[in-house]
């Protein structure tokens, strides 16, 4: 079975650090990308690609994402969940608005996302949906609660789907892109960032241009479903 090589691939989060290499990486390797931006707009879209309003907390907004591509296309091939939020706090100053709107991104999102989209690709025969986890989500990170907690039910969200249709030849993903120079960690105290980049055996944190190639190349996959791949250098037990 060989995927289309030319796809039609939603990017939620698009306008985000690593959004824009997505949606840079798509549109070189042919795709035709629907670009998900919230409140900052995309910035000049390249050939092949159409910006959307998309505010995946909303399920009319996912619904009206994807109805664009399947207006503009006909079809939509694969969706990559990239919107995220993080709202740090250690536990007594975690504000319930923060935990809410944190959830309510990270994974209520994924779900709108998911129903507008998912019974597409079941009913034209398969294609891919990844899910933008994080290793918080797997080893938990202090003063990171709400976002780690979201990242962690993230993940059983995509075991849940890789399971529910796989049947139908869809496949479902986590992938865990590492510590990124983006937007969401600018705000971070250098020695915090400092300590990230120690925690890799590599010394380095990761770059949004590796983890868009490693997830264009995971789209002309076939055989690859509810699967977690990290794209660092941390090292957990094997079991
Ligand atoms: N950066 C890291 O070190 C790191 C590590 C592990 C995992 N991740 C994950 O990687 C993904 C991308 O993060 P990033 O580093 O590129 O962060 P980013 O630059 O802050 O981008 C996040 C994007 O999500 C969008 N977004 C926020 N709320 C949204 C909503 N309600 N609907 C739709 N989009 C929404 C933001 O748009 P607006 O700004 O316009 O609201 C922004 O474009 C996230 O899922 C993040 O959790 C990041």
């Amino acid at each position: 079975m060989t995927p289309p090589p030319s796809q039609v691939v939603l990017v939620s989060g698009a306008a985000g650090g690593l959004g824009q290499s997505l949606v840079a990486e798509l549109a070189r390797s042919g795709h035709r990308v629907l670009a998900g931006w919230h409140r900052t707009p995309a910035p000049r879209a390249p050939d092949g690609v159409e910006p959307v309003a998309l505010d995946v907390t909303s399920p009319a907004s996912c619904q009206a994402a994807a109805d664009q591509a399947l207006a503009r296309w006909g079809r939509i091939d694969a969706v990559i969940h990239a919107a995220g939020i993080a709202r740090d706090a250690l536990l007594a100053r975690q504000s319930p608005d923060d935990w809410e709107a944190v959830f309510a991104v990270n994974l209520d999102g994924a779900r709108h996302l998911g129903r507008a989209t998912l019974p597409h690709l079941a009913a034209q025969g398969g294609g891919h949906w990844i899910g933008i986890g994080s290793h918080a989500g797997l080893a938990g990170s202090a003063g990171q609660t709400a976002y780690a907690a979201s990242k962690a039910a993230l993940q059983g969200l995509v075991l849940s789907w890789a399971r529910e249709f796989g049947a139908r030849n869809v496949r479902v993903n986590a992938v865990l892109p590492g510590v990124l120079p983006t937007p969401m960690t600018a705000t971070l105290d250098a020695a915090v960032l400092r300590s990230y980049a120690e925690a890799n055996l590599l010394g380095r944190i990761n770059d949004p241009a590796e983890v868009a190639r490693f997830i264009a190349f995971l789209l002309t996959t076939t055989n690859i479903s509810g699967q977690s791949f990290s794209l660092d250098s941390r090292v957990h037990r094997w079991a």
